[in-house]
């Protein structure tokens, strides 16, 4: 079931940061979809050399997409994540969309290299992860996240977002019900139990809509909030993580 994730995780890229970068195991994301982000244009990069020229040369509009061979997807990330943080500050403001985050995660294990993108970037950048099987998601990337955002969800993924979001049948029937291609976000920052969450209708975004105000003080506000245009504000830690079930799609790693 394709919902939206990628897209989704595109979109925020583009409204949120200076510079865009996404890792795309699956060669997933082509110029339709980046257009639709409100991308002009997508430059595709396969080795960290290459990525350290588009990071050179970047300009404004420009979707940097890095297509891994796959052949050893660990290794390949540890080397653009290299590119990335050398020095950590060249991050600053940028963000980076990890498509299928759970090919570099488990609920016991993560590479190293998403657990140092994910403590140590700057806090003006935006780590958005995208996965169909939320189980996987590790604790160190959920401690530090600040938003959860999930399409329809089933089984162990619907568990897992339940369990995290506050426990509650509500919840659970809440995400049972969504519609195609809407989604639940839960801002992380409030009190365990007490998760605010907030409906994201698919023509709030899609077509490179711009967010309406609730949606966007959904982000920007509470503590933790800051987003959206808060590549300026640089006033707390981002992650984001788009999560959506499959019933027909087991999950990647297990
Ligand atoms: N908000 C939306 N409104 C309408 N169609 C959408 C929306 N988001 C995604 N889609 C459709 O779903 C397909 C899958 O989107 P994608 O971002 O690849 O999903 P996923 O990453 O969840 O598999 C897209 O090609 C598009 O046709
Ligand atoms: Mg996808």
């Amino acid at each position: 079931m394709k919902e939206g994730k990628t897209s989704y995780g595109l979109h925020l890229l583009a409204r949120s940061s200076k510079g865009a970068i996404a890792w795309d195991p699956r060669h997933m994301i082509d110029e339709e979809m980046a257009e639709r982000a409100g991308f002009e244009y997508l430059t595709t990069v396969d080795t960290g050399q290459d990525l350290e020229e588009a990071i050179q040369e970047y300009d404004p509009g420009e979707l940097v997409v890095v297509r891994p061979s796959g052949l050893d997807l660990e290794t390949e990330f540890h080397e653009i994540i290299g590119v990335l943080l050398d020095p950590p500050e060249r991050f600053h403001d940028w963000a980076l969309l990890v498509d299928e985050a759970a090919s570099l995660q488990s609920a016991h294990a993560i590479t190293p290299d998403l657990d140092r993108i994910v403590r140590q970037h700057p806090r003006s950048a935006l780590i958005v992860q995208t996965t169909h099987s939320l189980q996987d998601w590790h604790r160190s990337s959920r401690d530090l996240t600040d938003a959860m955002v999930a399409f329809r969800l089933q089984g162990r993924s619907l568990d897992a977002f339940v369990e995290y979001a506050d426990g509650s049948e509500d919840m659970r029937q809440a995400v049972l019900d969504l519609p195609r291609h809407h989604a639940i976000l839960i801002d992380c920052g409030s009190e365990p139990g007490a998760e605010e969450f907030t409906y994201i209708e698919p023509q709030e975004w899609w077509n490179n809509k711009v967010l309406d105000k609730s949606f966007s003080e959904a982000y920007n506000g509470g503590e933790h909030g800051e987003t959206g245009g808060a590549a300026d504000k640089g006033n707390g830690q981002e992650e984001r993580f788009v999560g959506e079930g499959s019933p027909r799609t087991p999950p990647e790693n297990d």
